[in-house]
């Protein structure tokens, strides 16, 4: 069984049309922005994982916070039956 590696926030990606930029994925699982960080992550010892887009694109974040190529979705979340 996989094992969840973050705070579980929904079972299946963000999918976003993005602008260039530096985004920060949450892995906490505290943010209110979900799926990027509000800063919410003080007290839990986590930091967010650190994203640069150099051009427009379409992006799967990771909902399941538990991907094998963070901050992206490889399809890991179809593996949790109850993921609570
Ligand atoms: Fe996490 Fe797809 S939402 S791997």
């Amino acid at each position: 069984m996989t094992q969840k590696k973050f705070p579980y926030v929904q079972n299946n990606p963000f999918v976003l049309d993005m602008k260039p930029g530096r985004y920060a994925w949450c892995t906490c699982g505290q943010s209110r922005k979900q799926p990027f960080c509000d800063g919410n992550h003080e007290s839990t010892g986590m930091y967010p994982v650190i994203q640069i887009l150099e051009q427009p694109t379409k992006v799967a974040w990771c909902g399941c916070k538990s991907t094998e190529n963070p901050p992206f979705c490889d399809g890991t979340h179809k593996k949790f039956v109850n993921p609570s």
